[in-house]
């Protein structure tokens, strides 16, 4: 294996997907935040930015089922798939090479590969976040746009109420991944490998 060896990792319509996925999760996080106020932004006023929000909101929907339907009809699925076989010691590995092995010299435990597109941390986060966290967020949101489809009542606690509280936690979620996903992206040959690689499609070794 030569040590400018690369691998095609990133299809275009992952490229598309993942460029329309990021500019519309920053404007939720942007319109998000400036909601939670309610008051009028000094740069824009409450109903342009509840307007922007819905707006990336229903684009981040349609995107995600690009996502979804991809990864089902392409070979990009199989590099979601948990094994049990290493279930917490792999993970455990790369932590440790992030926080010490990194910093040593140490070498990568788990170097990427044809087979192996993400270690061990990265797909437990990607997992987690591309089927729990985001279609959650979308489900809570198409049901705050369309608040007469929420149950009234549960446990004694509102339903509006929850569902708002759901929302907003998985947000909140979405929000630090995205800080950490893109310190993670910036470990690489170069602190601008990857960034490259998210767009050319090309990883290098
Ligand atoms: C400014 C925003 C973002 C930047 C700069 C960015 C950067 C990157 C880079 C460099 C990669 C390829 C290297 C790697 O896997 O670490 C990547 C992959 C990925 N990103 Fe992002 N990202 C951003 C936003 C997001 C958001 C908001 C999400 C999800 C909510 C996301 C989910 C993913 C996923 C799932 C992959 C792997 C795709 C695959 O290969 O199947 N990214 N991103």
């Amino acid at each position: 294996m030569g040590k400018t060896e690369k691998i095609y990792f990133y299809p275009v319509w992952l490229r598309i997907w993942h460029g329309i996925n990021a500019l519309g999760i920053i404007i939720l996080i942007i319109t998000g935040i400036s909601m939670q106020s309610s008051l009028d932004s000094p740069l824009i006023g409450f109903s342009l930015t509840i307007n922007l929000h819905n707006i990336a909101g229903v684009v981040v929907m349609l995107s995600y089922f690009v996502f979804f339907i991809g990864n089902m009809v392409t070979n990009n699925g199989k590099y979601y798939l948990i094994k049990i076989k290493g279930f917490f010691k792999n993970p455990i590995k790369q932590g440790i090479y992030y926080a010490w092995g990194m910093f040593h010299g140490q070498k990568l435990p788990f170097p990427l590969s044809e087979k192996r597109k993400f270690n061990p941390l990265q797909k437990y986060s990607y997992v987690l976040i591309m089927y729990i966290a985001v279609p959650v967020v979308i489900i809570t949101g198409i049901a705050l746009l369309f608040p007469e489809l929420i149950i009234e009542e549960v446990y004694g606690f509102s339903g509006l109420f929850l569902t708002a509280i759901l929302h907003s936690v998985m947000g909140f979620f979405i929000s630090i991944f995205l800080i950490i996903h893109i310190y993670v992206a910036s470990i690489g040959k170069s602190p601008v490998d990857n960034f490259k690689s998210i767009i050319s499609g090309w990883h290098h070794l």
